[in-house]
Parts: C-alpha cells; sequence; structure tokens
C-alpha cells in the first residue's frame, strides 16, 4: 500500500502531479512540463506537504534546465517549508540535474522509511494516535513522515485520531483516505475537539510533521499544531514530531525567524465555491504556526530521535 498512493510522478521530459485540490473524490492527474508549471501547482495546492513541495519544485529546475528564471519562479511559491529552499540549493550545485532531481526524491522515500522505523518503536501497544495535517504519502516522496510512523506501527493495533485541521482539510480529507486505503482504524474530529479527548484519557500520543525547525527546535507546522502541544503538555502526552534533516534550517537560531504564510480569506470564508461568512468581514489565514521546542518530547528524523529537543542536541545529531 505504501506506494499505491503516487503524489510525483517524473516521466523524464514532464512532471505528473496528482491534483490533491479534488481529493477524496477524484485522482487526477496534472501535467507540468516547464518550472513556472511547477510553481504555480505549488502555489496553488495541487502538490502540498513539505518534503513534497520540495522534490516537485527539484523537478521543476530539470524541466527548465536550471535556468535563473526557473529558480526564482520557484523560490517564490510558498515561504514556510525550508525542504522548498533546501531542494534548490541542491540543484544549484548538482552537475546532473535530472540525477540530482530523481535522488532527493529516492533519499526522501528512504528517510521515510527509516523514520518510520525509529518512530514505531516509539509508539505504545495499542495506543491512540493524534495526527494533524497531512503527512502521507500525499505529503512527502512516498510512506510519509508522522504518518509514516503510524504505518509503520500498525502491526501494534493502534488507531488514529486524524484533526481535520481547518481551513483546508488536509486531515479529512487527505489523511482520512490515506488510513482508510490502508486498513487503520481512524476517527476524524474537528479541531477543537482535541482537547476534549486528551481530558477523557483518549489519546495516548501526538505525533506531527513538520515545515520548518529552527536551530533551538522550535517546528513550524500546520496550523493548529501549537495548541495541540500545550493540549499534550498540559495533560501529560508525549508529543512527537517527524521530519527528515531536509527539514531542519540551522541558519535561524528560533522559531520567531520563519516566515508564516497567509493563505487566501476565501479559505476561511467558505469552501469550494459556498460562502458560510458574510462579505465585509475582515479574515486572518496564517498557514502554519510555531510550536516552541520545550513542548516537543521528541523530534524524529531519518539519523535517530532527538528527545528534549534543543540547540547542542540537535547540532550533535544533524550535522
Ligand atoms: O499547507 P500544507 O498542506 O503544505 O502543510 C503541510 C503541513 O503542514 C505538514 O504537516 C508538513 O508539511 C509536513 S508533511 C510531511
Amino acid at each position: 500500500m505504501a506506494d499505491a498512493v503516487q503524489p510525483i510522478r517524473w516521466k523524464g521530459d514532464r512532471l505528473e502531479l496528482l491534483d490533491q485540490r479534488l481529493l477524496p473524490e477524484k485522482t487526477v492527474y496534472i501535467t507540468c512540463r516547464t518550472a513556472a508549471e511547477v510553481a504555480a501547482a505549488i502555489r496553488d495546492m495541487v502538490v502540498r506537504g513539505a518534503p513534497a513541495i520540495g522534490c516537485s519544485a527539484a523537478f521543476g529546475v530539470v524541466l527548465s534546465k536550471g535556468s535563473a528564471d526557473a529558480y526564482e519562479v520557484l523560490a517564490k511559491s510558498r515561504p514556510t517549508a525550508v525542504n522548498l529552499f533546501w531542494a534548490l540549493e541542491r540543484m544549484k550545485k548538482a552537475k546532473d540535474l535530472e540525477a540530482e532531481a530523481v535522488a532527493i526524491y529516492e533519499e526522501d522515500l528512504a528517510a521515510n522509511r527509516a523514520m518510520g522505523k525509529l518512530g514505531a518503536e516509539l509508539i505504545p501497544e495499542g495506543a491512540r494516535v493524534m495526527t494533524h495535517c497531512n503527512t502521507g504519502a500525499l505529503a512527502t516522496a512516498g510512506y510519509g513522515t508522522a504518518l509514516g510512523v503510524i504505518r509503520s506501527a500498525k502491526d501494534k493495533k493502534i488507531s488514529v485520531i486524524a484533526n481535520e485541521t481547518r481551513p483546508y482539510l488536509q486531515g479529512a480529507r487527505l489523511t482520512a483516505w490515506e488510513l482508510v486505503q490502508e486498513g487503520i482504524p481512524c476517527t476524524l474530529i474537528t479541531d477543537s475537539m482535541a482537547g476534549h479527548l486528551m481530558s477523557r484519557g483518549e489519546v495516548d500520543v501526538v505525533i506531527v510533521g513538520a515545515d520548518r525547525i529552527a536551530a533551538n527546535g522550535d517546528v513550524a507546522n500546520k496550523i493548529g499544531t501549537y495548541p495541540l502541544a500545550v493540549l499534550a503538555k498540559r495533560h501529560g502526552i508525549p508529543f512527537y514530531v517527524a521530519a527528515p534533516l531536509s527539514t531542519f534550517d540551522p541558519s535561524i537560531p528560533d522559531g520567531s525567524h520563519i516566515p508564516i504564510e497567509e493563505r487566501p480569506a476565501s479559505e476561511v470564508t467558505g469552501y469550494r465555491g459556498t460562502r458560510w461568512a458574510p462579505e465585509g468581514v475582515s479574515v486572518r489565514n496564517p498557514a502554519f504556526d510555531v510550536t516552541p521546542a520545550e513542548l516537543i518530547t521528541g523530534i524524529i528524523c531519518e539519523k535517530g530521535v532527538i528527545l528534549d529537543p534543543d540547540k547542542d542536541r540537535i547540532k550533535r545529531l544533524t550535522s
């Protein structure tokens, strides 16, 4: 199953991206032939999730033969996930562009499998695991980060509580879809129900992904992650982050330096053409928030698990 969902298909002269805006109703691939088309697909959420954005951008560079314009347009597509900029930097240094993009893709897949193995050891038998947003095969080259850990722990008879993830519904549309296909018991809740379930002792562990991890271990992830970490601390529930090394940004000291994307008001005032908020109301739509390192039990990356993450522990494992 792990590889049944393929968000990114490289075809040598074109990139096919599974249009995640249409899931779970429709499975449609769009074709990109230039870096500008890949950048538009990233901006418009055809492809999303930090590692998947990085992989797609790398193939975008290949399509436009490494032109300066390609790097520029791709770098402007979305600001928060550092995997995008990490991939572009790697591509700039590459001699063979196609081989490098394929390596980025394959390394991501391998990193996810390694994280899955390491992370599964942290999940207790029969655990009820809460997750947020979508960190699965769809958000990566395949298999997933936090959802990869969940996949790897399947034999422990776990069940998953998937947060809907307002406003873009990655949890309801994408995570629930992946888990139903995989046959892992999954209960969908709206984000505001998380505290209630934790207070009733119905959550054993929380695991999420990341879009950027600062040098001190502060983590930017999908909006709504920070309150989950606060709630988990309040209720003594372990809170783990799973992210590959491509998500670490040692160039920024802490989370306050992470650029937070603000997305269109229309995502908050309605959905797919239905408007429920009155015309004239002002709207905020930050797509990510920052969870301070002190609220994180451990960060799982492909090299190991960083418990009680801080600057020194992160440096030791990642450099
Ligand atoms: O806006 P999105 O859907 O790109 O946000 C995705 C997330 O926040 C994920 O949790 C993160 O990228 C990790 S994906 C393995």
